[in-house]
């Protein structure tokens, strides 16, 4: 292995690597893209997904993944064929970017800015409406999400912008809100920063301003990428990579550098009663990070979760683009993998109990949406490949929590990302569906939609896209009544 990516990562990995961190500059429509295979016949709908895509203003490049200006990508199945668009978010950071000039905040790349200036914005900074992250549906409106304090609302069939929604409340929410089955209400955590910092969960309905449902004061917020809800309780996993927030402004460092890796003071879990919003117990467990949270239920008076333990706050520095570009980068790093976690939580007597469910590496992780808020039994994500770092090949995987097995797909230079379970409305079976991903061959330099069949993970069919579309972060399936 050592010697391996030794010789591999000089040549292939810089090329290699760096294709899908290159910027896209077209946007276009096209309908009709060639299917190679057969769709299943009940798949139909839109996929949308989001990611950045505008490293680069005239002058230098932003710093960090996250940092890339949002574009949409839109994947349109209808009676067996599929239809392809892709448009930038017009924000106020793509226009500036596109006129040569980085002006906003953004997660890991700052403007030059005076200190004067800094003080003066320190808890209403000039912070970006970059919207790069996810893609979520309120009422009957479509929005892109970035942790930044306002997600943009898109038309789900031109791309194009229309506008902001509600201002949270907070410094920054997370791009993984969760949806209120009956309501269909956004429930969100946003953190606060000023001379109170608090974690501040709230509500927000279509049409409506957010409320906020329940609050909890911190000295030091951590940073939060996501949360678990089940039917009855909110877990809010505060992992140790804290800020201090009264130092940013002094700093005057991009934002997730200002946060810290403190392990001593382990991982703290706050749990509350979604039905009563009185809390319902603080947990302490071992110090570890994550982006994503899973799926979540309730087990009588246990609460159960899940999510992708990275152990430590390492993957943020290793998603640089310099490391990135590089080939050195998420799936090159020699720090270990991530796996999927289970948390259980005996709210009666107060006790914490987790583990590993699967020594599978795994990442960007979804469930068969019918499950939502139950417990569910497979997890689909994206897995690294040994030795396949150097010349991009990652798998998509499917994890059987119930035994650890995995099952993959993965073809050699191909990267594929978030895999988005679609359900057969004909079956019932948690399995019986489609996985969607977009997929990137480095070799071949293209991009194409691959349509898996959920159980078996085999191959049903694919359709090329117009052009290389850079890594992408998340994204949703919305189908057709
Ligand atoms: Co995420």
């Amino acid at each position: 292995m050592q010697s391996k990516s030794a010789d591999a990562k000089d040549q292939p990995a810089t090329e290699h690597g760096r294709l899908g961190y290159s910027s896209l500059r077209d946007e276009v429509v096209a309908e009709g893209l060639e299917v190679d295979g057969n769709l299943p016949s009940w798949l139909a709908g839109t996929l949308l997904r989001n990611g950045p895509a505008l490293f680069e203003d005239s002058e230098r490049s932003v710093q960090h993944w996250f940092d890339g200006q949002a574009m949409l990508h839109r994947f349109t199945i209808r009676e067996g064929r599929i239809g392809y668009a892709n448009r930038f978010l017009r924000t106020k950071a793509h226009q500036a970017m596109n006129e040569g000039r980085l002006a906003y905040h953004e997660f890991a790349t700052d403007p030059c800015r005076s200190i004067f200036r800094r003080l003066m914005t320190a808890f209403d900074p000039g912070i970006t409406d970059n919207a790069s992250v996810s893609v979520a549906k309120l009422g009957d409106r479509y929005y892109a999400m970035t942790e930044a304090p306002m997600a943009v609302q898109f038309d789900p069939e031109t791309l194009q912008t229309l506008g902001y929604g509600p201002r949270v409340p907070g410094a920054f929410a997370t791009a993984h809100p969760h949806h209120e089955p009956d309501t269909g209400a956004l429930i969100n955590v946003a953190t606060r920063f000023g001379p109170r910092n608090a974690y501040r969960f709230f509500r927000q309905a279509p049409g409506t301003k957010p409320t906020v449902l329940w609050s909890k004061r911190v000295a030091k917020p951590g940073y939060v990428h996501s949360f678990a809800m089940s039917r009855r309780y909110i877990a809010h996993t505060e992992f140790p990579f804290v800020v201090n927030p009264i130092e940013i402004p002094l700093k005057g460092k991009p934002f997730i550098e200002n946060f810290r890796w403190e392990p001593e003071r382990g991982t703290r879990i706050f749990v509350w009663d979604r039905r009563t919003g009185e809390s319902a117990g603080i947990f302490e467990g071992e110090a570890g990070f994550a982006f994503h949270h899973v799926g979540a239920w309730d087990d009588g008076d246990t609460l159960c979760f899940e999510y992708v333990e990275h152990g430590t706050p390492q993957v943020i520095d290793d998603l640089y683009l310099s490391k990135l570009r590089a080939g050195d980068g998420a799936a090159g790093s020699s720090r270990p993998q991530p796996r999927l976690k289970r948390v259980q939580l005996d709210l009666r007597r107060g006790a914490l109990r987790s583990e590993y469910r699967s020594d599978q590496s795994l990442e960007l992780p979804r469930i068969d949406d019918r499950r939502y808020l139950e417990r569910y039994r497979f997890v689909y994500g994206i897995a690294t490949v040994p030795g396949g770092a150097y010349d991009g090949t990652e798998a998509l995987v499917k994890i059987d929590t119930s035994t650890g097995d995995a099952v993959q797909w993965s073809e050699p230079a191909c990267s594929p990302g978030e895999p988005v379970f679609v359900a057969d409305p004909g079956e019932d079976r948690e399995d019986a569906g489609a996985i969607l991903s977009v997929v990137l061959d480095n070799l071949q330099r293209r991009s194409f939609l691959v349509v898996l069949d959920a159980e078996t993970m085999q191959e049903r069919a694919r359709a090329y896209a117009p052009h290389v579309i850079p890594h992408g972060i998340h994204g949703a399936f919305y189908g057709r009544a």
